[in-house]
């Protein structure tokens, strides 16, 4: 089972020529209203791929609360312990040029109100696995992470947004996913000397906290580095992307649901690694989240693994 604690939020895309520098304004054609949120996009993903998922968050009493969870719940995904409170749903404004690139600013509304109390104990048992994003209040995250691991919970932390995260709660963790920019603060706000290369930057954290640090590549695929020093190089399918948006959340829920499966650290990279490419392929977060039939359609496509 996994247990996702994290945002929930609405998403206003706009389609651009070009992003805005500082101080500009940028016309765009229309706008598309769709489900997003760090959590959310990793619980529909992780569902979509065949695991059975409890989303823990928060979302206001507004109109908009009802579209950032429709697909959640047309998807099955368990939402008895969502948090109603009186902060208005989360907001996200995301510009993407012709390029796939984007811009995000995220109103963290109701998102600000999540607590570890909403986890009852009972979610927390060694057949679970947690799956913690850093767009709720840090405190709460780190609190729950120690919770999971005296209740024996598999946890897995994608510190995105890229912050501050406890040195203490890193330990207690199993699995870190980042991307390039993110293992370079998580590293350096640990006071760690940061090399310039996100691969070595992953290998010096892997070691110095003990946990498998997976870093996301974009198209160049990902790189696991083991607490061993041992590591696996991950390819990326050759995809044109149309948007980018969600593909982080996308490897991370397909990484989880590989894991709750029972896959090992390679096959579940694999999985990981095609989930994320295919949420490439359409526009809007929620709306690219690929199904595990269509994961695992392209998975030969995939190249093979190496050692790092
Ligand atoms: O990772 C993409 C997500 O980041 C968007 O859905 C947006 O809501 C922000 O949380």
């Amino acid at each position: 089972m996994i247990l996702v604690f994290g945002s929930l939020n609405v998403d206003v895309m706009i389609g651009v020529d070009r992003l805005p520098q500082p101080g500009e304004t940028v016309l765009g054609p229309g706008y598309q209203l769709t489900a997003g949120g760090k959590g959310a996009n990793q619980a529909l993903a992780a569902s979509r791929a065949g695991a059975w998922v409890t989303m823990v968050g928060s979302i206001g009493t507004d109109p908009l609360a009802e579209t950032a969870i429709a697909d959640l719940r047309e998807s099955g995904v368990d939402l008895s312990h969502l948090g109603r409170v009186v902060e208005p749903t989360g907001l996200a404004a995301i510009c993407v040029d012709k390029a796939g690139e984007n811009q995000i600013v995220v109103a963290s509304g109701a998102n600000r109100r999540t607590a570890a109390r909403q986890v009852p104990d009972a979610l927390l048992g060694p057949e679970a696995l947690l799956v913690l994003q850093m767009e709720v209040p840090l405190a709460e995250n780190w609190s729950l992470v120690a919770r999971a691991r005296a209740k024996g919970a598999r946890i897995l932390l994608n510190a995105a947004p890229a912050g501050a995260v406890e040195r203490k709660a890193l330990g207690e963790i199993d699995w870190l996913i980042v991307n390039e920019t993110e293992v370079q603060q998580v590293a350096g706000h640990l006071g760690l000397k940061v090399p310039g290369s996100a691969h070595d930057a992953a290998r010096l954290l892997a070691r110095e906290v003990g946990v498998t640090v997976i870093v996301t590549l974009g198209a160049a695929g990902a790189a696991a580095c083991l607490p061993d020093g041992s590591g696996l190089a991950v390819p990326a399918l050759a995809i044109k992307p149309v948007d980018t948006v969600g593909a982080g959340d996308s490897f991370v829920g397909g990484f989880a649901a590989a894991i709750d499966r029972g896959l090992g650290l390679a096959e579940a990279l694999r999985y990981a690694s095609v989930g994320g490419a295919l949420a490439c392929l359409k526009t809007g977060a929620q709306p690219s989240l690929p199904t595990r039939a269509e994961i695992e359609a392209s998975l030969p496509q995939l190249p093979a693994l190496k050692a790092l």
